[in-house]
């Protein structure tokens, strides 16, 4: 995983109010609760005093109260309370749970997965989904490591194949381009697929310039959106869980039917028709070798790729930078 970025690892709905909840995330057991107020804190699912999972425990005010001696942590995984020392004894520094920045937006709970600074950048969003929009959210998970499940939404060759039924009905199996370009920390993709008439697949560089806005985009680290139309749009993000399974999470958005019974009620067809869709993808994705993709990982690439090959050269990068090597 790149480090120092935000995720979007939950939808708000999965942390309630009243009790805090275990979840794998970023291959390591985190509890998550809400404060009175209900702002949400994140620290690693292990007592520092004796290895308990403070998940097990209670919300005393703004703190989670670990199930076994009663020691008690604050959102910044300060411990704030040692019983059996007296509640007038402040309790050993360094009894303290690691932590996470965390932030609520746009229905997601994000962390900051990294080291924490004073300056923490905003959450990465799509500013085109205005408050018009309503959603419904999905989570699906996959057995695949978390940067396949990205790739295939940057796959156009797949169509064709996958969902030969569903979007890819046509046979339009030739791949023009597909014109990918980075900005931002965005991928922006326009499709370009056709049926095979006999002629060769073009080029990016022999594509004409285009006014039309991009089908999807992916912002660095693992959001992802489809732009179907301007009133409606699937969102993904991909929530890491550890180095072999991911929780591919679908939300679609619409801003056409508004009625708030209609609009419940559209909102959850089009995410059965999105999970059908999805199914495909994943009977096939779980079964890549290897696991985890990256750069140099065997792979014969060619050029409708290209947004795949984009993804993994900026995903390297940012790993360089933080000077996490490809492995082996
Ligand atoms: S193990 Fe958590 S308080 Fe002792
Ligand atoms: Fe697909």
């Amino acid at each position: 995983m790149i480090p120092n970025q935000w995720y979007a690892v939950l939808d708000s709905h999965d942390v309630p109010s009243g009790r805090p909840v275990s979840i794998m995330r970023m291959g390591e057991r985190l509890v998550f609760w809400r404060d009175g107020p209900g702002k949400v804190a994140c620290v690693r699912d292990t007592c520092p005093h004796r290895g308990a999972a403070l998940s097990l425990g209670r919300i005393c005010e703004s703190n989670v109260e670990c199930p076994f001696h009663g020691f008690q942590f604050d959102s910044s995984g300060k411990c704030r309370l040692v019983p059996a020392l007296g509640r007038i004894t402040p309790p050993p520094k360094v009894l303290a749970a690691r932590s996470y920045p965390v932030r609520e937006a746009h229905g997601w709970i994000w962390i900051f997965w990294g080291e924490a600074i004073d300056n923490l950048p905003p959450v990465p969003y799509f500013d085109d989904l205005d408050r018009l929009f309503s959603y419904a959210t999905f989570p699906y998970p996959w057995n695949a490591h978390y940067t396949r499940v990205i790739e295939n939404q940057l796959d156009v060759m797949h169509l064709p194949f996958v969902h030969y039924n569903t979007i890819g009905r046509g046979g339009r199996t030739i791949v023009d381009g597909p014109i990918s370009s980075l900005e931002d920390e965005t991928i922006s993709l326009w499709v370009y697929n056709r049926k095979d008439d006999g002629t060769p697949a073009r080029r990016p560089d022999e594509i004409p310039p285009t006014h039309r806005a991009p089908q999807i985009y992916f912002r660095f680290p693992n959001i992802w959106q489809n732009n179907i139309s301007p009133d409606f749009r699937i969102v993904a993000a991909f929530a890491p869980v550890d180095e072999k399974r991911t929780v591919l999470y679908l939300r679609t958005y619409q801003r056409t039917v508004r009625l708030p019974i209609l609009r419940e009620l559209f909102n959850g067809i089009a995410l059965i028709g999105n999970w059908y869709i999805a199914r495909q993808d994943k009977s096939v994705v779980e079964t890549q070798e290897p696991k985890r993709s990256d750069l140099h990982i065997g792979e014969h690439l060619v050029g409708g790729d290209g947004p795949v090959i984009l993804y993994r050269r900026h995903r390297r990068a940012l790993l360089d930078a933080a000077g996490i090597p490809e492995k082996p």
